[in-house]
C-alpha cells in the first residue's frame, strides 16, 4: 500500500551519517509536539468517513441516553399525580426500549471503532515491516533485533490499548457533558449550577500528569525492547547455542530478570500515576448528589420543584460523573498515546541510506541471457565518517567473466561486494553495471540481473525445495531439478527423508556446512542471475565436499559475469582477473601466474593460504 503523508524522512544523503554514528538502540524522540498530533491526523484521515459514522453513532447514542430520566419525571410528577396508569404504562415500556435502542447503537459504534482502530494499526504495522525493509543493511548491524520486533508488536499493541480514547473517548465524554448539561439547564438552572459547582474540581489536579504518562510509557515501551532485545539475542537457535556452550545459562537468566524487573517497575509507575485521584473523584460523585438531595429536598418542601425533576435531575448527575472524570483522564492518556506514536513515527522516520532513483534508467539486458560488466569507477567509501575504507577504487569485472578478489582479512573485500550489490552507496565516484549507475537503476531491475551468496548462510524454516525456489517461486519443476543438479544436490536430496520436500530447520541447522553451500548456489543458479556476487564460505571441507562445491560452483559461474571473494584455489586459478586487495586499495592485479611471478602480496598470500600441491581451503580468512 502506499502510505502518503506519513513522511517517511530523509531522502538521499540526508541525515544518512546522523544514521551511521549513532549506535545500538534508536534514540528516543523529542517532546509531544504539535507535529505528532498533525502526523497522526494525517494516518486518521484514510479513515475519516467511517470515524465520522462511529461519532454519528455515538451521538445518536447519547442522545437515546438522555430521555429516560426524562421519562421518570413524567412518571414522577405526571403519571403518577395524575393516576393515569396507561400513561404509566407507556412511559415504563419507553424506559426499556430507549436503554435497548442505545444498546443495539453502541454495538454499531464499537464495530466502526474496532474498525478505525485496527485499520489505523494495520495501516502502521504494514508501513513500518515496508519501511523496515527499505532501511540499509547498516541499520541493521547497528540496530538489535529485538528493538524492531519490539516497536512494531509492543509499541503497536500499547497504541491499540489507546487509540479508543484518542479516537472517540474525547468526543463522546465532551457530548455527553454538553448535551447533558444543555438538558439539565432547560429543565431547573438554579439546580444546574448547584450540581456543575464541583465538575472543575475533576478537571485541575490532573493537568500535570500528562507530561508524567508520557515519560513513563517511554520507559515502559524503552524496557520492554531490552527485553525484547535480550529475548531474541539469547533465547534463538543462535544464540541459545552460544549460551549453552559457554555456560552462560546463569549470568543471561540473572540479566533477564533485571531486565523484566525494569519492566515491572515501569509498569507499576505507569499505572500508579494519577490513581488516587479515584479517591477524589469518588468524594465528588458524594457530594454532588448530596447537595442536590439537601438543597432540591428543600425546594420541593417549600414546592418550587417537584419530586421527579430531583429524580431526573440525580440521574442526570451520575451520568455526568462518569465522563467527567474521564475526561479528566483523557489528558493522560492522549499524552502518553503520543508518546507511543513518536516512537512508532521515529521508526518511519529513519533515513532510507539508499533510496530508489525517481526516474530509473530502462534496463535492456535480459537476466542470465546476456552477461553484463560490473564497473567500479573511483569509488571511496567509509562506514562511519573519517574512517575511510576503500580508498578509490577502479576495476572492471568484464561481461561474462570470472573476477577473483584476494586479500588479507580485513582488506574492503566483502565491502566491495555490498557496494557492488548496492547494500550502501559509495560516498564518492561510481558502480555501474552494464554501464549504468546502480544508484540509477530500479531496485527490481537491480535485484533481477544479479545475485548475491553470502559467507552467512541463511536458509528459511521451509522446505528445501521452497528454498530453492526463493528467488523465483514461478520455477517449473525441471528447471529445480536442474538446478538441483547443477549445484550437486542430487545425493543429499535422495537421502532427506521427504526429498525437496524436507524441512530444513531455522537457518537450516540440519543440514551440513557444505550442503548448506550448495542450497545457496541451486537458488542461485535457479534464480540465473546475469551478475552473481560471491563471498566464497571460508570453513574447510574434507575432499569429498570440497569436490562437490567446486563442481556446483562450475555449473554456477558458467556464462555469468562472477565477482568472488575467493578463498579456494579452483576459482583463483580459474579466474579472468584476479583483484589483490589490501587496506582498501588494489594494490595488484592480473592472473594468477603473472601475480605469482612478481613476489608480491598475491605471491606471499598464495604460500601462505595454499601449500603448492594441496588443493585445501585456507581457513576463516575473514
Ligand atoms: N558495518 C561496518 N561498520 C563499520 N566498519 C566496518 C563494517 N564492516 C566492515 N567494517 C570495517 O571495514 C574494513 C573492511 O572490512 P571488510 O570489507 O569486511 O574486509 P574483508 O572482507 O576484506 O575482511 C574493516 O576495517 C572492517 O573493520
Ligand atoms: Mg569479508
Amino acid at each position: 500500500m502506499s502510505f502518503h503523508g506519513m513522511g517517511m524522512g530523509g531522502n538521499g544523503m540526508r541525515g544518512v551519517w546522523e544514521q551511521r554514528r549513532s549506535i545500538g538502540y534508536l534514540e528516543q524522540g523529542g517532546r509531544p509536539t504539535r507535529e505528532t498530533v498533525k502526523r497522526l491526523l494525517r494516518v486518521l484521515r484514510p479513515h475519516a468517513r467511517r470515524l465520522a459514522g462511529a461519532l454519528s453513532l455515538t451521538l445518536f447514542g447519547i442522545l437515546l441516553g438522555l430521555v429516560p430520566p426524562l421519562l421518570m419525571r413524567q412518571v414522577i410528577d405526571v403519571a403518577i399525580v395524575h393516576k393515569d396508569v396507561g400513561m404509566l404504562v407507556y412511559l415504563a415500556a419507553g424506559l426499556v426500549l430507549f436503554p435497548a435502542a442505545g444498546a443495539v447503537v453502541s454495538v454499531g459504534q464499537n464495530y466502526l471503532n474496532a474498525v478505525v482502530a485496527q485499520g489505523v494499526i494495520h495501516d502502521l504495522r504494514t508501513a513500518m515491516y515496508e519501511h523496515g525493509q527499505k532501511l540499509g543493511i547498516d541499520f541493521f548491524t547497528r540496530t538489535p533485533g529485538g528493538e524492531i520486533h519490539s516497536r512494531l508488536v509492543n509499541d503497536l499493541n500499547a497504541v491499540q490499548q489507546v487509540l479508543g480514547t484518542i479516537l472517540t473517548g474525547f468526543f463522546v465524554n465532551v457530548m455527553t457533558i454538553v448535551l447533558t448539561l444543555a438538558l439539565m439547564f432547560t429543565l431547573n438552572w438554579q439546580l444546574s449550577l448547584l450540581s456543575i459547582l464541583v465538575l472543575p474540581a475533576f478537571a485541575l489536579p490532573v493537568l500535570s500528569f500528562g507530561r508524567r504518562t508520557y515519560e513513563a510509557i517511554t520507559r515502559t515501551q524503552e524496557s520492554l525492547s531490552h527485553l525484547t532485545a535480550h529475548l531474541e539475542e539469547t533465547l534463538t537457535l543462535s544464540g541459545i547455542v552460544v549460551v549453552k556452550s559457554f555456560g552462560t545459562r546463569r549470568r543471561e537468566a540473572e540479566r533477564f530478570k533485571s531486565i523484566s524487573y525494569d519492566v515491572r517497575s515501569n509498569q507499576i509507575a505507569q499505572s500508579m500515576i494519577g490513581r488516587w485521584l479515584g479517591f477524589v473523584f469518588s468524594t465528588m460523585s458524594a457530594i454532588g448528589p448530596a447537595l442536590l438531595y439537601g438543597y432540591g429536598g428543600y425546594l420541593v418542601i417549600i414546592g418550587a420543584v417537584q419530586i421527579g425533576t430531583i429524580v431526573a435531575f440525580a440521574t442526570y448527575l451520575v451520568q455526568l460523573y462518569s465522563p467527567a472524570s474521564s475526561l479528566a483522564g483523557s489528558n493522560t492518556t492522549l499524552l502518553g498515546g503520543l508518546a507511543l506514536f513518536d516512537r512508532i513515527f521515529q521508526f518511519l522516520d529513519q533515513p532510507i541510506a539508499v533510496p530508489e532513483p525517481a526516474h530509473p534508467l530502462p534496463v535492456k539486458a535480459e537476466p542470465g541471457v546476456t552477461p553484463v560488466s560490473l564497473r567500479f569507477d573511483h569509488v571511496r567509501f567509509s562506514y562511519r565518517q573519517g574512517e575511510e575504507v576503500l580508498h578509490g577504487l577502479s576495476f572492471e569485472a568484464a561481461a561474462g567473466q570470472l573476477t577473483a578478489v584476494v586479500g588479507p582479512s580485513g582488506a574492503g573485500k566483502s565491502t566491495i561486494l555490498s557496494l557492488a550489490a548496492r547494500f550502501y552507496d559509495p560516498d564518492v565516484g561510481r558502480v555501474l553495471l552494464a554501464g549504468m549507475p546502480l544508484a540509477e537503476l530500479a531496485e527490481d531491475d537491480l535485484r533481477r540481473l544479479m545475485s548475491v551468496v553470502t559467507q552467512e548462510l541463511f536458509l528459511f524454516h521451509q522446505t528445501l525445495e521452497d528454498n530453492i525456489r526463493y528467488g523465483r517461486p514461478d520455477a517449473s519443476a525441471a528447471d529445480v531439478a536442474e538446478a538441483v543438479d547443477a549445484a550437486q544436490l542430487g545425493e543429499l536430496v535422495a537421502q532427506l527423508p521427504e526429498g525437496l520436500a524436507t524441512v530444513v530447520g531455522e537457518r537450516g541447522y540440519r543440514l551440513s556446512g557444505g550442503e548448506k553451500q550448495r542450497v545457496a548456489i541451486a537458488r542461485a543458479i535457479l534464480r540465473n542471475p546475469s551478475l552473481l556476487l560471491l563471498d566464497e564460505a571460508t570453513s574447510s571441507l574434507d575432499s569429498h565436499a570440497e569436490r562437490l562445491i567446486q563442481q556446483a560452483l562450475a555449473g554456477l559461474f558458467e556464462g555469468r559475469t562472477v565477482i568472488a571473494i575467493a578463498h579456494r584455489l579452483s576459482t583463483i586459478l580459474a579466474a579472468d582477473q584476479i583483484l589483490v586487495v589490501e587496506q582498501g586499495r588494489i594494490v595488484e592485479r592480473g592472473r594468477h601466474q603473472e601475480l605469482l611471478a612478481q613476489g608480491g602480496l598475491y605471491a606471499r598470500l598464495y604460500h601462505e593460504q595454499f601449500d603448492p600441491g594441496l588443493s585445501r581451503a585456507g581457513e576463516d580468512r575473514g
